[in-house]
């Protein structure tokens, strides 16, 4: 193939042989040489013959050109190679986890840190990205609640739109752009009891409302590839999900962009039992949608064996192959397979840090702050930091470190030490029973004590699920020592999940301050939030629970016919530990003392094809500036199906100067309003809704408006028989 052209594709199908157009579907893995990522020869000679198209963790400008040459130049067709790699929360410059950005309610940041990302793994030869992680998750215990946006499905939804714009830009052949994939559809934030790769059992409406919306989402903004979960439902993998990857997503989405399968995932099929052999395998998952099997086990071993047992046809295999051909040539590979690969990128992650910065401190969750302890002053006795994550530069790289060094990654410690000029920092490294004894000698010569705990990074992501996602032991005492020496002790958490907190801290801690893993500029940001620079811009995204037993917990519950009442033995609550998390959805304090006032609405009723306003003001009264998120949640009282409590529908980051008094605005459509109903269609019903408007999703603390929804159902004339327990 000539470069600088685009190929006729239906014409170059026609003279590839099976084998290279398995090969098409076929992406293999690089792996770890000395100096870095490299293809193996074996992968090269692969690329050369044709029988792999694409290959995952492979950079640097070095092994990409050369993986390159070896398709594009050295093989019979020439077609170049799609690269992909997890470029999931940067790339060499890491921002924080995904979480972490969430938390942060700001979907312009949102889109770019995407956008810095893709350019930076796009001078390192990649053309595509597995990400976003779209995955709803509501259980701490799954490792990968790091890795998406929490537990809201609109969240997930702005959170998807985002991530798409930032990694993909306008067009797919901007050479410093990525193609994303939205993953990992199928309920994957369902794993029961949080064990990763476990089953999801749930029901449809869980299914259409929760874990969906997201990736909805995703395709409407024109994310170029799904990658579909690993695990099951009720039994049916999603690899092998006709209904969901080929009905859903491409006939009733119009999804046209590839799907490829997660790692090694075609194989599995014969691990989960649906598969007798690799054929069997192959067959499936093509057949379901599946177009790149990752890995390549099963099409390589496979698809040729499942055409001649007539389990597949060639139309199928050709339909993928154009479908991975047609995204080569969005992305402009047939043009220039070197799409994008250097000049040198040191200058755009030098920009990067600066944006890794802010979104680190933007990412920050204050969970409590007694008696203003924060900001510190700049001036004043000794600080004490203290606590094995202070000076974890590797850590703060979190899951996904992509490219990311844990040389380029500023300490908390580091951080710190920049912040304040003027105190003494007093630290020790912790190793050793003498170490421990030095290290509350600092504590006690110290003015106030910054602890910081938490998770490892290795701790959270990919099969690092974890029964008991509380503080280890050996933080819970050390943090009780701390405590008893009286100074304030200052909590800084570094975390993939929200953690259950012993009450050591959670009642005497004069601050809890939720990091997460922050990536470069990790240290960096906290100084930054310590010294007050920077508000703590972060809202959870997700509950966090008072204890281990409440799991799975989230805002959006259902009241149930008897709900949680203290005084009253027989409602929804337990004999031994509280029904209410520690920290709600939403929750986070800044420094400014914000509230919300005069919510208001410019109309009562609202019908099909009209739209309303809701107004509320943020008012600072304070003499810092400040900033907060207004959220607006949905209530619907009363339906033909019980509603959740309440349901984010809107919200918006807002800065309120000293003083003053900021207005956010809110347009609904009734849309909003629409929910599954008994018969699985999206129907609105007439009646009254509740709009629940300021900060975190406690019922009482929001501001109410009430409005009538006209033109709707009945929620009464609803039922029917057709109830879909007996389709
Ligand atoms: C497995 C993970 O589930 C997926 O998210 C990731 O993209 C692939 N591995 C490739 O690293």
């Amino acid at each position: 193939m000539t470069t600088g052209t685009s190929p006729d594709l239906s014409a170059l199908i026609a003279r590839m042989s099976l084998p290279e157009k398995i090969g098409q579907l076929t992406m293999v893995t690089g792996h770890w040489a000395v100096t870095g990522p490299r293809a193996d020869p074996l992968s090269l000679a692969t690329f050369r013959d044709g029988s792999a198209g694409c290959i995952l963790n492979l950079w640097s400008p070095e092994a990409m050109r050369e993986a390159q040459r070896a398709a594009s130049e050295e093989s019979r067709l020439g077609i170049p190679l799609i690269i992909g790699f997890d470029v999931v929360h940067g790339h060499r410059t890491v921002f924080p986890i995904p979480l972490g950005e969430a938390a942060s309610f700001d979907p312009a940041l949102w889109q770019e840190t995407a956008a810095a990302a893709a350019k930076e793994a796009a001078a390192d030869g990649i053309s595509l990205t597995f990400a976003p992680m779209l995955d709803v998750a509501r259980d701490p215990r799954w490792g990968r609640i790091c890795e998406g946006p929490g537990e809201d499905p609109y969240v997930g939804q702005v959170f998807a739109v985002a991530k798409v714009k930032g990694f993909q830009g306008r067009s797919l052949d901007d050479p410093a752009r990525l193609a994303a994939t939205a993953k990992h559809i199928g309920a994957y934030g369902a794993t029961l009891a949080g064990r990763d790769y476990a089953s999801a059992d749930l029901s449809e409406s869980d299914m259409a409302e929760v874990q969906l919306p997201a990736f909805a989402s995703a395709v409407a903004a024109g994310v170029a590839a799904i990658m579909p979960s690993f695990n099951d439902i009720a039994g049916l993998p999603s690899t092998a999900n006709a209904a969901l990857l080929t009905g859903l997503l491409r006939q009733r989405w119009g999804f046209d962009g590839i799907i490829v399968s997660d790692y090694n995932a075609v194989a599995e099929l014969i691990v989960h039992g649906v598969a007798a052999d690799h054929a069997e395998a192959a067959a499936l998952a093509l057949r379901a949608g599946v177009d790149i099997d990752m890995m390549g086990g099963s099409y390589s071993r496979g698809l040729a064996e499942a055409l001649v047992r007539g389990l597949v046809t060639l139309p199928e295999i050709d339909a993928a192959v154009l479908r991975v051909l047609r995204l080569k040539e969005r992305l402009g590979l047939f043009a220039d397979p070197y799409r994008g690969i250097g000049p040198d990128a040191e200058p755009a992650r030098v920009a990067h840090r600066g944006l890794a910065r802010r979104a680190a401190a933007a990412a920050m969750v204050l969970l409590k702050n007694e008696a203003k302890a924060l900001p510190l002053s700049s001036t004043g006795g000794a600080i004490a930091v203290i606590g094995p994550l202070a000076q974890a530069a590797d850590d703060m790289l979190g899951p996904w470190s992509g490219a990311g060094r844990a040389e380029d990654c500023v300490t908390l410690l580091d951080g710190i030490r920049a912040a304040f000029p003027g105190r003494t920092i007093l630290y020790e490294p912790a190793s050793g029973f003498d170490s421990a004894k030095a290290t509350m000698a600092l504590a006690r010569e110290a003015e106030a004590i910054v602890f910081c705990g938490g998770e490892t990074r290795r701790m959270s992501g990919e099969a690092n699920s974890r029964g008991e996602p509380d503080l280890a032991l050996a933080q819970r005492r050390l943090a009780t020592k701390l405590i008893a020496t009286g100074k304030p002790v200052i909590a800084i958490i570094c975390c993939g999940r929200p953690i259950v907190l012993p009450p050591v801290l959670v009642d005497k801690a004069a601050a809890i301050l939720v990091a997460w893993f922050g990536g470069s500029e990790a240290g960096t940001a906290l100084g930054d939030v310590l010294n007050g620079h920077s508000e703590p811009g972060g809202r959870l995204p997700v509950t966090w629970p008072a204890a281990i037993g409440q799991i799975p917990i989230y805002y959006a519950r259902r009241r149930s016919g008897r709900p949680a009442d203290a005084r009253q033995h027989y409602t929804s609550k337990y004999l031994d530990i509280p029904v209410e998390p520690q920290f709600a959805f939403g929750h986070g304090l800044g420094y400014a003392p914000l509230r919300f006032a005069n919510a208001q609405v410019d109309r009562a009723t609202i019908g099909p094809g009209q739209s309303l306003t809701v107004s509320v003001d943020v008012v600072n009264d304070g003499n810092r500036e400040g900033a907060t998120v207004a959220m607006l949640y949905v209530q619907d009282p009363v339906a033909s199906l019980a509603r959740p409590i309440m349901l984010l529908k809107r919200f918006e980051k807002i800065s309120v100067a000293p003083g003053a008094v900021a207005t956010v605005h809110f347009t609904l459509t009734t849309d909003v309003f629409a929910f599954l109903g008994i018969d699985m269609e999206r129907i609105v019903e007439s009646g009254r809704i509740d709009l629940l408007i300021g900060g975190r999703a406690v019922e009482e603390e929001l501001l109410r408006l009430t409005i009538e929804v006209t033109g709707g159902r009945s929620h009464i004339a609803a039922a029917s028989v057709r109830a879909a327990v007996n389709r």
